[in-house]
């Protein structure tokens, strides 16, 4: 059972330049990759090792630590504004996307960091696919080519029949093949809402990710696509490592089995409280600040 590490308090602040710097955007896709066989990939742990986050000269994440083993769903709790979405970025390398930004740390799948100036980004996008709040489909693109569109973007190329098959599948691990097998090459954006945040899933789940993030998926939806949701994440967890950003307290306790609780104090940057497996975070928190925060009492 994971040890679970209360905060400790009174930490000193680095500024960035001891911060490591990511390598510039020479790094695109390499447009001789070819596709490895198609076997399911073994399922990888994933650890963020003090890491650190900063807009401009904010400091938004101050020296987090956690695990997300493998096959494990964990969750990432706390109040608006303390890091999460920032965290669940820096996992796969999209905060560097925004112009301002900087980080520090590491971030280790299966022990090799994804930042290491070897790695190419599309690596760790490959490796590690998100799911955000808002579905974002291409709208005007088919259910078909929305599933495959993964592919062309990390340069994996794949004959049609091999296209047919991957379809069926992601829409089928993403809970959404029955609904759409007769209307593929109908566009994405016709979906419901529920159902394009499924499409994207499978979308994610073509390029056979070992992990997926999400952030907020349900956020937008209703209670019944929802509760669909979280029955394909409780599917999907045996062949893909799960992280999930929720506000939803009731979703965390259902879909997740290792929770983290973020908080930002007034001013400072935001941390991981607590964390630890879900039920004893929720039934017998160490820290006041996780009790209150579980209960509803703020946030
Ligand atoms: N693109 C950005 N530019 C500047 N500040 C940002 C940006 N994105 C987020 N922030 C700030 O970083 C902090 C953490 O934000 P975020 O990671 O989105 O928190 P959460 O997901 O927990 O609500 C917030 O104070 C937010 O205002
Ligand atoms: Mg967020």
């Amino acid at each position: 059972m994971p040890a679970r590490t209360p905060l400790s308090s009174g930490r000193t602040r680095l500024a960035p330049p001891w911060g490591k710097r990511w390598p510039g955007p020479d790094q695109v896709v390499d447009a001789n990759f070819s596709p490895p066989a198609r076997t399911l990939a073994p399922l990888a742990t994933l650890e963020g090792r003090n890491v650190s986050a900063w807009f401009g000269d904010r400091q938004v994440l101050d020296r987090v630590n956690l695990t997300m083993p493998a096959g494990i769903i964990t969750a990432l709790i706390g109040p608006s504004g303390c890091g999460k979405s920032t965290f669940l970025r820096i996992l796969n390398r999209m905060h560097e996307l925004v112009p301002s930004a900087s980080l520090a740390g590491e971030v280790l799948l299966d022990g090799e960091d994804i930042y290491d100036p070897e790695r190419k980004l599309v690596d760790a996008r490959k490796h590690i696919g998100m799911v955000f709040q808002k579905p974002n489909p291409f709208p005007a693109m088919s259910i078909y080519d929305n599933v495959v569109a993964g592919l062309t973007l990390t340069g994996r190329r794949a004959s049609n029949d091999e296209k047919d098959l991957l379809v069926e599948s992601c829409l089928t691990k993403a809970g959404l093949w029955k609904e759409v097998q007769d209307r593929l090459r109908a566009p994405g954006g016709g979906l419901s809402g529920g159902q394009q945040q499924r499409l994207c899933i499978a979308r994610s789940l073509a390029v056979t990710p070992r992990i997926l993030l999400m952030d907020e998926p349900c956020s937008a939806l209703d209670p019944t696509s929802t509760r669909v949701i979280e029955e394909t994440m409780l599917e999907l967890a045996h062949e893909v490592t799960i992280v999930i950003v929720t506000h939803n307290m009731q979703q965390a306790q259902r879909v997740s089995q290792n929770c983290a609780f973020f908080l930002a104090a007034q001013g400072t940057p935001g941390g991981i409280v607590e964390h630890g497996p879900t039920d004893a975070m929720f039934g017998n928190p160490i820290d006041s600040r996780t009790a209150d925060y579980v209960n509803g009492r703020f946030g």
